[in-house]
Parts: C-alpha cells; sequence; structure tokens
C-alpha cells in the first residue's frame, strides 16, 4: 500500500487528482491535507468519502502550522507528497500578497522540510515530492514571438501569484541540489474542468450567462491562454510520478491556445446550443473591462519532455470536454450555491460593474 499526503485536495485540481489516484491504483491510501479556505470545497471530494470509506482520510488543517505537518508525518507512513495546496487566484494576489506568500512560499518550506526530516535517506529512493507548479513562473511571451517555454527558460514571474509560486518552485530546486531530496516539479497552463471555483474565467462565464450577467473581459480581449482539461493533466502527473526523474521538471499544456476573446464566444455558443437561447443572446453580455496590472500576454511551453519520458499525451478533445465542462456548471446547482456567500463577496469587491 502507498500512501500519499495530498495537500490542498478539497480544491480543483487536487480533488481530481484524489479520484484519478484511487480509480487507477488499487494499492494506495491518500491522505488529504486541506485547510478550506474559500477555494476549498468539501462537496468537491462527498464522493470520495463515500466510494473510499478506507483509502481516504480528510485532515483539515493548515500547511503553514508546522507542528500539525510533523504530527502528520510521525503517525503516517507517507510515501510520496503531491503538493497542490496554494492560493491560485492571479487576481487576488495583488490584494492580498502576503497571503500568497504565507501559504505558497512558507508553507512549500515547511513540507518540504518535514519530509526531508522524517524520510530516512536510504529510503528516499522511493519517495518522491511532487510539487505542482504553473506556467506563469515564466513571465510572459509577446505576440508575434515564437519561442515557446521550455523547461530550461529562464523564472521571470510578473504577478504576487506567480512570484510566490516561482520562489516555492526555486525552493523545491534547492532540496534536490542541496541534498539530492527526491523533488519533482510539474508546471501547468490553465486548467478548465468541474469543481473550479467560479472565480476563474470559465466558470464565471458559464454561469454569469445563465444568470444573465455581466460577461467581464479584462482590457482587449487578446491575452492567450494554453487549456488543459483537468482530468488530462491529473494523467500527466500520475505519468510523471511513476516515470519522471528526481530533480527534473515537466511542463504540461493541453496544446490548445486560444485568446480570451474567441474562448468566451465559443463558451456563448455553446451555453445557446444548451438552453433556448442563441449565441447572440448571451454575447450582449460581454463587457471590455479596465485590464488586470501587469497582465501576462501568453505562455506557450514546449511539452515534449513529459511526452518523450512518459508517453503521456494530452487528449485532444477540447470541444467535447469544454461543452461536458459546461454542462456540468449548468446542472450543479446545490455546489454553485455552495459557492455563491464567498463568490459575492469577492465579485463586488473586485469587479466595477
Ligand atoms: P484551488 O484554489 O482550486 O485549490 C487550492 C486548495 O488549497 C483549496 O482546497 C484550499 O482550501 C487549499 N489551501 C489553500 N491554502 C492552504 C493552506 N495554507 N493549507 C492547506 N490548504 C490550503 O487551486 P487549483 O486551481 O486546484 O490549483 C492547485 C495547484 O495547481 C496550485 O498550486 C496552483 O498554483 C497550481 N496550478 C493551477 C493551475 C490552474 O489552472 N488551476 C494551473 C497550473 C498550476
Ligand atoms: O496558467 C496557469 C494559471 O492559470 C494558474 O497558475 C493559476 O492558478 C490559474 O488561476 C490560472 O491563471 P489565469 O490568470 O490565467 O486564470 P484566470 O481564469 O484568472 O484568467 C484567464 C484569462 O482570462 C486571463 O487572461 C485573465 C482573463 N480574465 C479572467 C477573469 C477572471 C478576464 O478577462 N476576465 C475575468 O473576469
Amino acid at each position: 500500500m502507498k500512501t500519499y499526503l495530498i495537500t490542498g485536495g478539497c480544491g480543483f485540481i487536487g480533488s481530481h487528482f484524489i479520484r484519478h489516484v484511487l480509480e487507477n491504483s488499487s494499492y494506495s491510501s491518500i491522505l488529504n491535507l486541506d485547510a478550506l479556505t474559500y477555494a476549498g470545497n468539501p462537496l468537491n471530494v462527498i464522493d470520495i468519502e463515500e466510494n473510499y470509506p478506507d483509502r481516504y482520510k480528510f485532515i483539515k488543517g493548515d500547511i503553514t502550522d508546522e507542528k500539525l505537518v510533523k504530527e502528520i508525518f510521525s503517525q503516517n507512513e507517507v510515501d510520496q507528497v503531491i503538493h497542490f495546496a496554494a492560493e491560485s487566484h492571479v487576481d487576488r494576489s495583488f490584494d492580498d500578497p502576503m497571503q500568497f506568500m504565507k501559504t505558497n512560499v512558507l508553507g512549500t518550506t515547511i513540507l518540504l522540510n518535514t519530509a526531508k526530516e522524517f524520510w530516512q535517506k536510504d529510503e528516499w529512493i522511493s519517495k518522491r515530492f511532487l510539487h505542482i507548479s504553473t506556467d506563469e513562473a515564466y513571465g510572459s511571451l509577446s505576440l508575434g514571438e515564437d519561442d515557446k517555454f521550455t523547461e530550461n527558460s529562464p523564472l521571470k514571474p510578473r504577478s504576487p501569484y506567480a512570484a510566490s509560486k516561482a520562489a516555492a518552485d526555486l525552493l523545491a530546486q534547492s532540496y534536490f541540489e542541496s541534498f539530492e531530496f527526491p523533488v519533482i516539479i510539474t508546471r501547468s497552463s490553465n486548467n478548465f474542468g468541474a469543481n473550479q471555483y467560479p472565480e476563474k474565467l470559465i466558470p464565471l462565464m458559464i454561469l454569469n450567462m445563465k444568470k444573465e450577467k455581466t460577461l467581464p473581459i479584462y482590457g482587449n480581449g487578446l491575452n492567450i491562454r494554453d487549456w488543459i482539461n483537468v482530468k488530462d493533466h491529473c494523467k500527466a502527473l500520475l505519468a510523471v510520478l511513476e516515470k519522471g526523474q528526481v530533480g527534473e521538471i515537466y511542463n504540461i499544456s493541453g496544446e490548445q491556445e486560444f485568446d480570451n476573446i474567441t474562448l468566451v464566444n465559443m463558451l456563448c455558443e455553446i451555453v445557446a446550443s444548451l438552453t433556448s437561447k442563441t449565441k447572440d443572446h448571451f454575447k450582449r453580455y460581454i463587457t471590455f473591462i479596465k485590464d488586470r496590472p501587469g497582465h501576462d500576454l501568453r505562455y506557450t511551453m514546449d511539452c515534449s519532455k513529459v511526452q518523450n519520458e512518459t508517453g503521456w499525451k494530452p487528449s485532444n478533445n477540447f470541444m467535447k470536454d469544454l461543452t461536458g465542462t459546461v454542462q456540468w456548471y449548468l446542472t450543479h446547482d446545490e455546489w454553485v450555491r455552495s459557492c455563491e456567500f464567498s463568490l459575492q463577496k469577492w465579485m463586488r469587491a473586485h469587479y466595477d460593474l
């Protein structure tokens, strides 16, 4: 039996990853350490609790609580740490950078240090600390630039969120360089799918269409993101854990680049096709608003390394997966209601609409 300590497992990607591991590897058990911030939702793991009572345990707690993290390591034989917990929303990092530094940098340090303290050196060959990082750590490409970010590109983060992730990423690398501690780092592009807190572009747009509310697009809507289905991302992470090399970094993307206005137009079309309204009915809600500070234009990564070393490839079903995602948000009212209170508070504070 392999025990995975998952941090941030009640969030978007972490909850999908727990389900993926439990479904695909019978000799595994999960400890999910999550502080249940506004982004952590117990409904994201309710089916897991029901379906795997013997292989899944939830621990409510903060990764910056060193005493608790030490207790977890002393009371459990942890084999692998998969570290998702973070403050993840760029827009919030402009208002509260300190919280981003605390969770993303200090929290990561405490986890790395505790794992290093509790794991005996002769066991490191079979241990893994997978640090989940982001393409945003590389900074931004300009429009005509052909270059893609490779794993060797310098880190040039441009928001407090990205800077905190880059700092944590470098710290994780330093544990391999200084101690040969078995760290692997992945840097992923924008994920989409069910259970994403609706402050993020895709769920925000779908739910605002449902509520017949403004669709706020920053700047001119020409910023580009590369989208990956969250389930594809989870498959890549498990492949990296099984076949990746310690000390290495792996870029992971879906190779599906769209500018924001094109993507929102696609969402208008999909929502229209699933309701009795027309695409133009939703498009009239599109409103261009003040741009995000230092808004990164584009991140494009070369992902050949993960594909060559693990055999993983993105599934290439973008429209089908996006339609399934829209369907999910339109039909999961209880989940949507569970986000409503914190979301409305954020929307009022952030959007001047
Ligand atoms: P999320 O915001 O949906 O979830 C974060 C989870 O971490 C929540 O459950 C929250 O309660 C928990 N958490 C936050 N602070 C904590 C703390 N101090 N202690 C314990 N738990 C805490 O995030 P996500 O979108 O699932 O992202 C997961 C990871 O993947 C993050 O590290 C993020 O930087 C990275 N990432 C995300 C994307 C994306 O598109 N969403 C892309 C690349 C990388
Ligand atoms: O690239 C990976 C990153 O993707 C992750 O590291 C982050 O955790 C994750 O939040 C995501 O960051 P983005 O800033 O790219 O995601 P977001 O959904 O906030 O925005 C996507 C694009 O849409 C971005 O160009 C900003 C734009 N946008 C976003 C919102 C919320 C709008 O135009 N209007 C909006 O209201």
